[in-house]
């Protein structure tokens, strides 16, 4: 629901979550800032992850490597030769656009079709439906992903074999037209890098070009055995970090699912050779569990496997979300194989290799990486938890349901009125609160509209200091979303908010 992006994106911005950066200057193409509530749900997504990634596992540590790498870096990892995306420009619009994204678009919209019909079927058979068997003998059906996997293997095909302009032949077999201008007249493929490249000091031009890392995962890989070895670290053991990450993307639409500077929470899992594919599956099912544990509903999320592998893996995956543009890449998740640490031996001349006393030798390890775009999981939370709804006193309000441990404030505290001492009993409260918990505090307007500004930033619960309070130190603690409130006592608060609001 294309609208659904449209009411958050202008939502995001009403209420301090994400603005345009330099937007005084009518913006910058794919970078974004966070706003005063913005960076608190970045902040609280990012110890989410550090405490389930680094604090649960005994055997996993954070690192925290520069931006800047030695330019040989980037040779090793491929990223000079092989990161690459198509690129096509349609004449007649001068928009341009990812070739291999154009015709994944296309696919998608031959699979809406196969939902549409699954949907329809379902309906009409009710309790007596069988889907798989449904998918596998209705000919439309049948049809559709005939197409689907005929376009997929040219498109593999086209991607594997360098001849970029097998892809522009398919999407004019396809009959693709420019989304924005309806032209099917199109230039050309070609290649495409992605990395940023500056320049480091103040040496002669082009003598020390240098990048900014299109993915923090090599900062790791370079340390390995720093950490390795610091850390007395036994193999299985993982290294996880979180940090920017910059790609100078060909396409910059869709609000902060793809942007140019970005941040990225990656850890890497070094197993012994021979033994990747069981981890691999073992954190296929540990970031899927991850994800639905934050309760925002099993059916946003999917996996999709790999086809079209990148330059470095021998299996891949993808944990899709439903954002409101459909499912899309949320996190991936990579066997690796030795590839980049042997790319380092071989660049370098430095052994990087763990040595098994068990085995009583030493190898290069495999690795399987997780890898989720911060940003792209923030877009995930605000989708989910973007809803209007009519209340029963018949008010209508926008309230974002983010999960309560997630939500940039945990409680907000309001003086019913703005005299009688209530605003005086309500700062003690937060001064109580506000060692533990992110607190708000507001005395303006009706306590209605106070209710609708937490709602709509996502405060799970309100603290309502009235005049009974003056008499019996108690308060209303009114819960986001049933908008249900109770009487408890300001002895209690802490140990209940606390309660309420932890993972
Ligand atoms: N180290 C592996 C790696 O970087 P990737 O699939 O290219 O793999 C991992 O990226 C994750 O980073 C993606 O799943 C996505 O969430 C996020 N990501 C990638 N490009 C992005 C962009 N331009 N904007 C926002 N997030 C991005």
């Amino acid at each position: 629901d294309e609208n659904l992006l449209k009411k958050i994106v202008a939502h995001a911005k009403e209420y301090g979550f994400v603005f345009p950066s330099s937007e005084i200057y009518d913006g910058l193409g794919a970078a974004y800032d966070y706003g005063q509530n913005g960076v608190e749900l970045k902040n609280n997504i990012k110890s989410y992850w550090w405490k389930a990634m680094v604090q649960m596992n005994e055997n996993i540590v954070g690192l925290d490597a520069s931006i800047f790498m030695h330019p040989t870096t980037w040779k090793a990892s491929g990223h000079v030769d092989a990161f690459n995306d198509p690129m096509i420009d349609n004449k007649d619009s001068k928009k341009r656009y990812r070739a291999d994204v154009l015709i994944e678009e296309h696919i998608a919209k031959i699979e809406a079709k196969i939902d549409k019909e699954v949907t329809k079927a379902a309906k009409r058979f009710g309790d007596d439906f069988d889907k798989e068997q449904f998918v596998s003998t209705n000919p439309r059906v049948v049809k559709y992903n005939e197409q689907i996997d005929e376009i997929n293997a040219k498109l593999k095909a086209g991607m594997e074999s360098g001849e970029l302009n097998q892809l522009k032949d398919l999407i004019e077999e396809l009959g693709i037209a420019d989304p924005i201008s309806g032209s099917k007249n199109w230039t050309d493929v070609r290649q495409f890098n992605l990395m940023f490249a500056t320049e480091l000091g103040s040496l002669a031009e082009g003598a020390n070009k240098i990048y900014l890392r299109p993915e923090t995962a090599q900062g790791i890989f370079v340390n390995f055995l720093n950490v390795q070895k610091t850390g007395r670290m036994k193999i299985p053991f993982g290294i996880a970090q979180i940090g920017k990450a910059f790609r100078n993307e060909i396409i910059a639409r869709q609000f902060i699912f793809r942007m140019r500077e970005f941040e990225q929470m990656e850890m890497q899992f070094f197993v012994k050779p021979g033994e990747e594919m069981g981890w691999y599956e073992n954190w296929k099912e540990k970031r899927i569990q991850w994800h639905k544990s934050l309760g925002l509903g099993e059916d946003y999320y999917r996996f999709h496997d790999h086809l079209n592998l990148a330059h470095y893996a021998n299996a891949a995956c993808d944990i899709e979300f439903n954002f409101p543009m459909g499912f899309k890449e949320l996190e991936g998740i990579h066997s690796r194989t030795d590839f980049d640490l042997k790319a380092h031996e071989e660049h370098s001349g430095k052994k990087l290799q763990f040595f098994d006393p068990q085995e009583n030798k030493s190898y290069v390890p495999y690795v399987i990486e997780t890898s989720i775009g911060l940003d792209r999981m923030f877009l995930a939370l605000l989708s989910a938890a973007y809803t209007e709804e009519t209340l029963e006193d018949g008010s209508e309000r926008v309230v974002l349901k983010i999960p309560a441990p997630l939500a940039p404030s945990k409680v907000a505290v309001l003086p019913l009125l703005k005299k009688d001492g209530l605003p005086e009993k309500a700062r003690e409260i937060i001064d109580e609160l506000k060692y533990d918990f992110t607190c708000q505090y507001d005395e303006k307007d009706a306590i209605g509209r106070r209710y609708r500004r937490q709602d709509a930033v996502g405060t799970p619960y309100c603290i309502t200091v009235d005049h009974q309070t003056l008499e019996d130190n108690t308060v209303t603690l009114r819960d986001r979303d049933t908008a249900k409130q109770e009487r408890i006592a300001i002895a209690e608060l802490k140990a209940r908010v606390e309660d309420l609001v932890s993972l």
